[in-house]
């Protein structure tokens, strides 16, 4: 049964200027524990959430304690941090914590608000560029990087602010699929990630330049991809900017449109993981004969008509 009289977290991290939120989960409050902690009364409050929309099975606890309207220490967790060998299930964890802190508020309260502090707010980066460009070649002198360069010129004739990432130069941490970041809506690894996401967060267009390494995207660029699973889970839980359009440029070494059947996936999955339209592609074969696509006619104007539609005509 859902009460009014506590507050609900969820609503209360919403950070500010939100946007549209990607998904809204089913979610019903178990218990609200009224406890006098000696100089006031604390509501400890237990959430579920019903994320099963997004992943089968997903559900999130929320434990949070609040007074006067003000959420004083938080704890989340969700069914997908436990993995198959954990003895442990999300909730009978979050309601072991309940019993604990309720415990401790009774106890020493002065204490337990040592030990326990709320979420602190979500760092609002500098404004984005208008263009983000993944460059996912490991070569800086390559086909990737002469595709990128077309596009950051052409945006640049525009008057289009521009960023470009190279994976390769950066210190990026693997996803290890501990599912925190559903909890919190950012990762536990602080590295390079940041600086991405912030860049890909309020951009109008993310092109991704990759070349085909055995069939996918080469390695540094498939550590982006799998990092953004927290900026996927940010967008769920706080919401997101609507409307970003994606390009991807890409080169295979081999003769063939095969040749792209896999990155085409991967990219395209991606960019639909955070709500990104895939607006359309580039696709160059046989490049290790070609050796340089610049001699390729028709190539460099087709790359630069679709920036200058992607950027000049959004919608
Ligand atoms: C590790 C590695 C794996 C590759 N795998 C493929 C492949 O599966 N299919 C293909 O067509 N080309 C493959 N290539 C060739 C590259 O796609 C090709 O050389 C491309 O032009 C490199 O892009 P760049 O010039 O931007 O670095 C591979 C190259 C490397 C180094």
């Amino acid at each position: 049964m859902v009460q009014q009289c506590c507050l609900d977290p969820a609503a209360v991290f919403l950070p500010p200027g939100v946007i549209v939120p990607v998904m809204e989960p089913v979610r019903e409050l178990l218990f609200c524990r009224k406890i006098d902690d000696g100089t006031d009364r604390v509501s400890l409050t237990l959430h579920r959430e019903d994320f099963s929309a997004l992943y089968p099975g997903m559900i999130r606890f929320t434990l949070a304690v609040s007074s006067k309207e003000q959420i004083r220490a938080i704890f989340r967790t969700n069914s997908f941090e436990y993995s198959p060998l954990v003895p442990l299930k999300a909730e009978t964890v979050a309601l072991q914590t309940a019993d604990d802190w309720e415990q401790q508020l009774r106890t020493s309260p002065a204490l337990f608000f040592q030990d326990h502090w709320p979420e602190s707010p979500r760092h609002t980066p500098a404004l984005s560029p208008d263009l983000v460009v993944i460059q996912g070649s490991p070569r800086g002198d390559g086909n990737c990087s002469i595709l990128a360069g077309w596009a950051v010129e052409t945006a640049h004739v525009l008057g289009k602010t521009v960023q470009v990432i190279y994976p390769h130069d950066m210190s990026i941490h693997c996803c290890i699929g501990c599912y925190q970041c559903y909890n919190t809506g950012s990762c536990v690894f602080t590295d390079d990630m940041a600086e991405i996401i912030d860049a890909v967060r309020n951009t109008s267009l993310l092109v991704v330049c990759s070349p085909v390494y055995t069939n996918t995207v080469p390695g540094g660029l498939k550590l982006v991809i799998d990092r953004c699973q927290a900026y996927h889970a940010e967008r769920v839980i706080s919401g997101g900017k609507q409307g970003q359009k994606g390009l991807l440029f890409s080169v295979a070494g081999r003769k063939g449109e095969e040749n792209f059947i896999c990155i085409t996936r991967v990219v395209t999955a991606f960019l639909r993981n955070l709500d990104i339209e895939p607006a359309g592609e580039v696709l160059i074969d046989h490049v290790d004969a070609v050796k340089d696509i610049r001699t390729i006619d028709g190539i460099e104007p087709t790359v630069r008509e679709k920036i200058i539609r992607l950027l000049t005509n959004p919608s």
